[in-house]
């Protein structure tokens, strides 16, 4: 890897293009620990380590680009999270996130239960260990096979989605001679953002039966009738990437107030309520988000309080994060291939991957920051936009950063927070293969998901 010095990039220009950045930070050099996998830092070279791995020897061994967990982040965030909520509480990991057989384990062995969305992602957590009703079955869609897999090997809960769907899994259950606990997902009317929730378009959505016009109460009476099925709760979840509280509180209100329905009709008390996920993380430094302790202070105190209100009995609370527990704890590591200076706009960074390993600043418009780490740099800030390999302009990974200006050809530079919702909405567009998922622990590194070969890609053509 060549570490020579690049003929300087525009100094960043007296003014700046229109975008998403304040002032370049004082230090380029310096990582804010918030948005980072917990055991990085740097080391005397100046090199970025992880798990007491250094970046560089990463890449040698590894290649690029490549996912790096922290598995002793990812173990801490989710005994974070499983120690919040207690023992009257379970926290269900979201697979959509991301999902290996090696966090299948950990999650196993760290306490937490598991959210699957699909097939694939059932198969994945079975094969792992992970026993099955310790398992809840998601999806708007779930197809008859899906959900005869799921009910035979005994997930601890499905839930429903639609009016069909309920029949469906009941009739399924009988035909097994299974009674399958299932929940009933409503939509509350709340549509959370970042940092507010707005109460429009809500219900024009896919997801789960509207509380709105008496719907889900038509559900729960119907479920309550089939004998297929235990319901044993409500389900809700609100959006994603929140920091803001009060859509879970207006959330909480409006299930509670359709337990409450459902006791004054059925007299039954329905034991339990999930919350969904959805919880935010640092992206760049602009963001806080709330500790794990906090969002179950939360969330515990808004229910009891609900519940108190309507004199009903406390249910048992689920969450299910994701993001929040597997984001912080991986960045993407890409080797920089060219170093495009555009006069008074800004300079391009071409890596080796792209909208394949990371489609969210394509598909959302996120914001990620981005550092070069395999060298210390004192070089002057240049505005820097970090762009993948791919035929499409679009093909944007950092959209605006500031990177040393004396970045070159070779260097290495790494994007965090991507452990969610990258690896697992990978493509492969233009026929970029995938990268590999590499895990750092104490000084060593391991492959849990190997990097696509193109003998996988043509494996799939049988044309
Ligand atoms: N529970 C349910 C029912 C969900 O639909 C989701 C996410 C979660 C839990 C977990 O949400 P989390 O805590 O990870 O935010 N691809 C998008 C996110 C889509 C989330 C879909 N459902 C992204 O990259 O931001």
């Amino acid at each position: 890897m060549s570490r020579s010095a690049h003929p300087a990039g525009p100094r960043h220009a007296d003014v700046l293009p229109e975008g998403h950045y304040s002032a370049p930070p004082a230090d380029l050099n310096t990582l804010d620990a918030k948005v980072w996998a917990q055991t990085v830092t740097r080391n005397a070279d100046g090199v970025l380590t992880v798990g007491g791995v250094d970046v560089v020897s990463l890449a040698e061994q590894h290649g690029t680009p490549a996912y790096i967990l922290d598995e002793a982040d990812f173990r801490g965030r989710a005994r974070a999270w499983r120690t919040a909520f207690g023992k009257d509480a379970d926290v269900f990991y979201a697979g959509k996130a991301f999902l290996s057989r090696a966090v299948v384990r950990w999650l196993h062995e760290e306490g937490l239960n598991l959210d699957v969305c699909s097939g694939g992602e059932l198969a994945t957590a079975l094969s792992a260990g992970m026993p099955a009703d310790r398992i809840a079955f998601h999806g708007n869609n779930k197809s008859t096979e899906e959900i005869r897999r799921a009910v035979e090997s005994g997930v601890g809960r499905i839930v429903l989605d639609s009016f069909q769907e309920i029949v469906r899994v009941a009739h399924i259950a009988q035909s097994l001679g299974r009674r399958q606990r299932v929940q009933i997902r409503v939509t509350v009317g709340v549509e959370a953002h970042t940092h507010e929730f707005i109460a429009t378009a809500h219900e024009d959505q896919k997801f789960g039966i509207p509380l709105a016009g008496g719907q889900a109460a038509e559900a729960v009476r119907r479920a309550l009738q089939l004998d297929g099925l235990e319901l044993i709760g409500i389900h809700s979840h609100i959006g994603s990437q929140i920091f803001d509280m009060s859509g879970f509180e207006v959330a909480a209100h409006r299930v509670v107030g359709l337990l409450k329905v459902i006791r004054d009709e059925h007299g039954v008390e329905l034991p339990e309520i999930d919350l969904g996920g959805g919880l935010g993380i640092a992206y760049t430094s602009d963001d806080d988000p709330r500790e794990p302790h906090e969002i179950a202070k939360a969330l515990t105190e808004i229910v009891t309080r609900e519940c108190e209100a309507a004199r009903l009995r406390t249910p048992r609370i689920s969450v299910e994060p994701g993001r929040a527990i597997v984001g912080p704890t991986a960045f993407t590591l890409y080797e920089v291939g060219t170093v495009k200076p555009l006069d008074g706009l800004r300079t391009y960074v071409s890596v080796d991957g792209g909208m394949s390993d990371n489609i969210r600043t394509a598909l959302y418009d996120a914001e990620y920051s981005v550092a070069l780490v395999s060298r210390a740099s004192d070089a002057e800030p240049m505005l820097a936009r970090v762009v993948g390999k791919h035929c499409e302009s679009g093909d944007i990974v950092v959209k605006d950063a500031f990177l040393p200006s004396d970045l070159a050809p070779g260097d290495l530079v790494a994007v965090p927070a991507t452990g969610a919702y990258c690896r697992s909405m990978a493509s492969n567009y233009n026929h970029v293969l995938r990268p590999p998922v590499v895990v750092v622990r104490e000084g060593e590194s391991r492959v849990v998901v190997r990097r696509e070969t193109e003998e996988d890609l043509l494996r799939l053509d049988v044309g």
